[in-house]
This record gives structure tokens, C-alpha cells and sequence, in this order.
């Protein structure tokens, strides 16, 4: 090849920009995320996870939940997540900052989770759910065990049958204490003032049908 070295350093070149513009940029600017603190609640945002619902993420992710559910909510002009119940305002990047996996999701089958501990009543509720299914939603029984009737104390039985109880087991207590940990309605200083909706740009009236 004649222009050998040109060729090379153009290609070495093209791969860094992108490299740096695509994934330096945005892991710099994502990196740099921290807490917002609320002076009115005293307090920041978003908290933490407790210990138990990190472990449940990672049941989560075993089980490969993301297949089904996504955990972002849309802008209220970019579909009817908001109308839907399923957040109060559109997910932002700080709402992550404490997720090692974050566990978007690309196709929702089921509802979105983003913030369905605000949804769920209770962890028996989940239990329920995991250990039936629906008709739409498998079930996940395989995270209960039988144990004799009165052998586990303060766990929630899901099913009783003679002289014995299913009762959920540390994998299905750690998925439901971090559906119930989803959920992130403060509204960050700066993202609402840079996504405060302009009174020209705010969704046309209530009668538009429902896309
Ligand atoms: C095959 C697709 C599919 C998979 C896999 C799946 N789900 Fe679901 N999920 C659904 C559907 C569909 C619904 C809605 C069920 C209904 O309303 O009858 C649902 C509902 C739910 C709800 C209730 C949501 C609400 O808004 O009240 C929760 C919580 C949930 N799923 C958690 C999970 C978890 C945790 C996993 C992984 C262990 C999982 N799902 C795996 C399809 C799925």
C-alpha cells in the first residue's frame, strides 16, 4: 500500500475521536452525577439502597426480569408513562448514581418499574405475584420452598397444604425488598429547572386521544 502510515494514523484518529466524543464524554459527564441536597427536606437525593434490595438487584438480573419491564419513565410529551401511573416525572440519569447494574430495559411486555415500590402494597403482594404469575406473567415458583408448618418463623407463607407451608426463600425476600426500594419521585433542583415544560412546548389539551 502506498500511503500505508496515512491510512493508518487517519483510522487511529477516527477510532480516537469517537472513542473519546461517544464514551469518554459521557461516562465524564455521568460520572460526575452526585447526590442533590434538598435544603427544604433536609435531606439528598436520591438515598441510597439498602442493603438487601442491591442483593435483590442482582436476583433481578439473574432472572433476567429486564426482558420484560424497563425501569425508565418517559417525558410526559414522549408517551403516557406519566398518564399510566408509573412515575410522577421522567426518569434522569442521578436517579442511577447508586446502581452498579442499572437495569433499564429495552422491551416492556409488563409495566414499567421504575417506581413500583410506590405501587406495591406489601412484600406478600410480591410473593404473590412471583409465586402465581399471571395470565400474562410467569410465575417464579422455583423461589419458594416447602417447609413444615411452623419451622420458619416471620417468614410470609405464599401457600399452606397439609402440615406444611411455602414460604419464600432469602432469593425471593431479596427481590421484593428491591421492587419495594423502586421508587423516586423528588424532583432534582436542576433537572427540573432545565426540564420545566415552556408554556408553548406543554402538551396540547386533555381531549387529545391517547397515542
Ligand atoms: C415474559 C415477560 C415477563 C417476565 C420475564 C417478567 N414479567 Fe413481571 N410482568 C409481566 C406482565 C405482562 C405483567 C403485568 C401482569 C398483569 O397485570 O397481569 C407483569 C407485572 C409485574 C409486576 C407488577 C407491576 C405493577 O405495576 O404492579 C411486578 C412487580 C413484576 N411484574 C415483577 C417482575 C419480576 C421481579 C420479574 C423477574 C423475576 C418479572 N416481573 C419477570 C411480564 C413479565
Amino acid at each position: 500500500m502506498k500511503n500505508g502510515p496515512i491510512f493508518f494514523l487517519s483510522l487511529l484518529a477516527a477510532l480516537t475521536f469517537s472513542w473519546v466524543g461517544l464514551a469518554l464524554a459521557s461516562h465524564r459527564q455521568l460520572d460526575s452525577l452526585v447526590p442533590y441536597y434538598d435544603p427544604a427536606e433536609a435531606k439528598a437525593f436520591p438515598e441510597p439502597m439498602p442493603g438487601i434490595a442491591a442483593r435483590g438487584q442482582l436476583v433481578y438480573q439473574d432472572l433476567g426480569c429486564a426482558s420484560c419491564h424497563t425501569q425508565q419513565v418517559r417525558r410526559a410529551d414522549m408517551g403516557n408513562d406519566i398518564d399510566r401511573k408509573w412515575g410522577t416525572r421522567q426518569s434522569w440519569a442521578r436517579d442511577y448514581i447508586y446502581q452498579n447494574r442499572v437495569q433499564l430495559g429495552l422491551v416492556r411486555v409488563g409495566p414499567d418499574l421504575a417506581n413500583v415500590g410506590a405501587r406495591l402494597k406489601s412484600a406478600t403482594e410480591v410473593y404473590q405475584l412471583l409465586y402465581k404469575g399471571t395470565a400474562t406473567m410467569p410465575a417464579f415458583a422455583f423461589l419458594f420452598s416447602d417447609s413444615p408448618l411452623g419451622a420458619q418463623t416471620g417468614a410470609i407463607a405464599v401457600g399452606q397444604s397439609e402440615g406444611h407451608q411455602v414460604v419464600p426463600t432469602r432469593r425471593a425476600m431479596e427481590l421484593a425488598a428491591y421492587l419495594l426500594s423502586l421508587n423516586s419521585p423528588h424532583a432534582y433542583g436542576p433537572e427540573a429547572a432545565h426540564n420545566a415544560v415552556k408554556p408553548a412546548e406543554a402538551p396540547k389539551s386533555a381531549e387529545e386521544p391517547k397515542k
